[in-house]
């Protein structure tokens, strides 16, 4: 039987020029290479210039992903971006990237759920393109978080980097089983109940201000370990899969430590996840596209393979998708 599938063609990355160190950080903020490296796994991360804007590099990201994928946006009619910084409180993001790429056509918008916002990006496109709504689309996860970040609080601005990463998708006929290529399942959660753990202390309808990130670490940590190997699970279960089909875990960038625990409990080795923490610290929405753009760019990813992204973040939202590239 014939089915249509939301199938990747191409991704896109990009990263502010700026670097800084855990050791230049350290210069102003009370903390050491080593705590933050022994406690995340973070190197460093990338931080935007002045007047450089998540649009900016999300239109980056989208460029480089259209030419991988050898397409243009004559053969997309949808951008979905995902990001908890946008340029401003509206008109959303994802509509100036549409103005910046000269697309006149379509629809663009963006879609908040703060580091699982890629994979819900990527489950709305999917149900865009399987119904025959769009023909192609960029889904992009673009964020600034060193905007919204309390630089005075060492328990959270050292986890955090700006970036971009962009996938495209065609929509084409499979065959309706686990070989095809294409997005095979993804599975979303919500639970507001946690949305105090890990939150911005301001928006347009509270304070009238941005704010700035607020999180209980310890608390994130628990339920990410095991909401993370759930969702991962149930992603697979959804496709007809088991651990063992995957190629590569694709996990959201936040702290090396539950990219691990996580990679334990749905049982795939080390070897087969990428870890870009190191470099870019967690860019929220953004982390799962640029790894994935990484570990594409660099050989690892080859087509055929089978995908499993994962992510949690603030709500608390999480979710999974098993993808084959
Ligand atoms: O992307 C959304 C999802 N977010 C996450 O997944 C983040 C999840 N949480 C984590 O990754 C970890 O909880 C953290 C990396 C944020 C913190 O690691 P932890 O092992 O849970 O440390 P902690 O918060 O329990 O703090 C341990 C100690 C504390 O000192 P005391 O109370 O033991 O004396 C902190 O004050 O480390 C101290 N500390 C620091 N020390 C040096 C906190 N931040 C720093 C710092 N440098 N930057």
């Amino acid at each position: 039987m014939s089915v249509r599938r939301a199938v990747a063609m191409g991704a896109g990355a990009a990263l502010p020029e700026r670097v800084v160190t855990n050791t230049e950080l350290a210069a102003s903020v009370d903390t050491t290479h080593d705590w933050i490296v022994e406690r995340t796994g973070i190197h460093q991360r990338h931080i935007a210039a002045d007047g450089q804007l998540t649009s900016d590099l999300a239109t980056d990201a989208a460029r480089r992903a259209l030419a991988m994928a050898g397409m243009d946006v004559g053969d997309i009619d949808l951008i979905v971006l995902a990001t908890a910084t946008p340029d401003q409180t509206f008109p959303s993001t994802a509509t100036r990237v549409q103005h910046n790429l000269g697309m006149k056509h379509g629809c663009a918008f963006d879609v908040q759920a703060v580091c699982s916002g890629f994979v819900y990006a990527l489950t709305v496109a999917t149900q865009f393109i399987e119904t025959g709504k769009a023909r192609g689309a960029v889904v992009i996860g673009a964020e600034t978080f060193s905007r919204i970040l309390d630089w005075s609080d060492r328990a959270t601005c050292v986890l955090f980097g700006d970036g971009a990463g962009a996938v495209v998708l065609r929509g084409e006929d499979g065959t309706g089983t686990t070989d095809d290529r294409g997005v095979l399942s993804t599975e979303l959660r919500s639970d507001g109940q946690h949305n105090t753990a890990l939150y911005v202390d301001g928006g347009p309808s509270s304070t009238g201000v941005a704010g700035h990130l607020r999180m209980n670490g310890r608390e994130v940590f628990k339920h990410a370990v095991r909401n993370l190997a759930e969702i991962g699970e149930a992603a697979l279960a959804t496709a007809g899969l088991t651990s063992d089909d995957v190629s590569w875990v694709i996990p959201h960038q936040a702290n090396a430590r539950i990219i691990a625990s996580t990679a334990q409990k749905i049982g795939v080795p080390m070897e087969r996840v990428i870890v870009t923490v190191q470099d870019h610290a967690n860019t929220s929405a953004a982390s799962i596209p640029l790894a994935l753009d990484v570990a594409i760019r660099d050989g690892r990813i080859q087509p055929g393979d089978l995908l499993l992204l994962e992510a949690m973040g603030g709500g608390f939202t999480w979710g999974a998708a098993a993808l084959r590239w």
